[in-house]
């Protein structure tokens, strides 16, 4: 269903599920747009250089995806950028709550309001979510927070695209193999092995893994407004 006139506009194509989502799309014949700081290696990519947590620098953007994008058509716009702050209730820290939902939230709404006009009958918002969009854990409010808001993000976007023939979906990973996890690798292998253990087929995801799932989100608008795991399978109690 894919043809080489979709535009794929993806956050965070420089590593990880981003990188694995740029490379997906491209084997798959798309035009890819990445948006990060650093670039996106992966071939034929068009890189945007743009801190997301910056709002003016957003704006920016914006106009130069617009012109990028050129004459409206099928757009696919991936949310994926994150930051994965790591706070409690009792350190909260007001501002770097608002820089995370400022990376996670308010960027994601703005980039789909200002390429909506670009965006013909076809189009995707695909917002990648987590496991912890829907439940919560220690120490990760803030990003909890984001996260959980990414999915209120994507229902009202379902109602205000309504006939539109725009669909949107929230892709919400587990533990997947990328530089994400640093920060728990740190930890030691006991702790690694305390989230495979929580995990029913004991290891991480790939990253293709889900840039697989994505792909498949992209040309469904049977998932309009759906909420889709991939996350292995995990323990609940
Ligand atoms: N890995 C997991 O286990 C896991 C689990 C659940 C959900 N997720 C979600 O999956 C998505 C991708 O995560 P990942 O694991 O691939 O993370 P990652 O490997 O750390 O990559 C994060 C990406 O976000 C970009 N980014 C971060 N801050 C940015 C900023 N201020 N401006 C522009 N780009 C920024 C980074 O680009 P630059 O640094 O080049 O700017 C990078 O490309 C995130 O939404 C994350 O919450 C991941």
């Amino acid at each position: 269903m894919s043809t080489a006139t979709d535009t794929i506009v993806l956050t965070g194509g420089s590593a990880g599920i981003g990188a694995a989502i740029a490379a997906r799309s491209r084997a798959d014949g798309r035009r890819v747009i990445n948006l990060s700081r650093r670039p996106c290696r992966a071939d034929g990519v068009i890189n945007v250089a743009v801190d997301l947590a910056d709002a003016a620098a957003v704006a920016e953007a914006i106009v130069r995806v617009r012109e990028l994008i050129g004459a409206r058509g099928r757009v696919h716009l991936i949310h994926n950028a994150a930051f994965p702050i790591a706070d409690a209730v009792s350190e909260f820290d007001a501002r770097a709550c608002e820089q995370a939902m400022r990376l996670n939230v308010v960027t994601p709404a703005e980039l789909t309001a200002g390429l909506l006009p670009t965006m013909a009958p076809g189009s995707s918002v695909i917002f990648i979510g987590s496991t912890l969009s829907e439940k919560g854990v220690p120490g990760r409010l803030s990003y909890c927070a984001s996260k959980h808001a990414l999915v209120g993000l994507m229902r009202a976007t379902v109602q205000d695209l309504f006939g539109t023939g725009i669909h949107a979906v929230c892709v919400c990973p587990g533990f997947v193999d990328t530089p994400l996890l640093d920060p728990l690798r740190a930890r030691g292998p006991e702790v690694m092995q305390q989230v495979l253990g929580m995990v029913s087929y004991g290891r991480l995801l790939t990253p293709e893994e889900v840039a697989d799932i994505v792909a498949f989100t992209l040309d469904r608008p049977a998932l309009n407004g759906a909420i889709i795991h991939a996350n292995l399978g995990q323990r609940e109690s």
